[in-house]
């Protein structure tokens, strides 16, 4: 990451930590990963040599721009997904004023419907960040959408395993995943398909 993005990134979490402090209705809040996970996710993406991801749950693009930049380097593409429009706007401006939007897709469109709607095997890693308490229905898709040596990555997995239990259940019933919880943030919930 060049020391410009770093430092665009790093400003663009300020500005997110004061808007939420502000807003009252907490669904309207950005609710960005923290600056760990977001390290995490560029270093994991950069591993795996991913190049095709995708991001449900965009917000104002904060993990979008990690997420992208890793993608970059691997010469792949990103496409990120939030049904709420003004969100998919201000996304697209700070992928904009960024400077990497050549790398990402930005869909406003229903999280659940789009994975359901992929091709089989076409994702190298698949970044849960909606609502938790929809990934359960999601499934099968979340595996049958991954190619094998794709990883999942669920955030919230230590602040809110109860929400991602049922999820963390049917993945460990699939058999074709090993699975581990990364302490880092809110707990990441990391599961790489090795099988199938
Ligand atoms: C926690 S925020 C995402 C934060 C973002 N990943 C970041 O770290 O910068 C969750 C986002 O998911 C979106 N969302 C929730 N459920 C969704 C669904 N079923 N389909 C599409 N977007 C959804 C919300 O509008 C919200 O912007």
């Amino acid at each position: 990451m060049t020391p410009e993005l770093r430092s665009f990134i790093e400003d663009l979490y300020a500005k997110g930590r004061e808007f939420d402090q502000a807003e009252p209705d907490w669904s309207r809040r950005w609710r960005n990963i923290d600056p760990p996970v977001g390290e995490f996710l560029w270093i994991l993406i950069k591993a795996i040599k991913a190049k095709e991801v995708l991001e449900l749950g965009t917000s104002n693009g904060y993990s979008t721009i990690w997420l992208a930049d890793a993608v970059r380097d691997n010469q792949g593409k990103l496409v990120s997904v939030d049904f709420d429009r003004e969100l998919i706007n201000l996304a697209q401006s700070n992928l904009d004023a960024a400077g990497i939007s050549d790398v990402v897709e930005l869909r406003c469109c229903e999280a659940g419907s789009l994975l359901s709607d992929l091709p089989d095997m076409s994702i190298d890693a698949l970044f849960l960040d909606a609502e938790r308490s929809d990934y359960a229905g999601w499934w099968p898709h979340p595996e049958r959408v991954l190619r094998r040596g794709g990883v999942l990555i669920a955030d919230n997995m230590t602040s809110h395993p109860e929400e991602l239990a049922t999820l963390y259940e049917q993945i460990q019933s699939s058999g074709v995943f090993s699975t581990a919880v990364v302490p880092v943030g809110k707990g990441e919930l990391v599961a790489v398909r090795d099988l199938g």
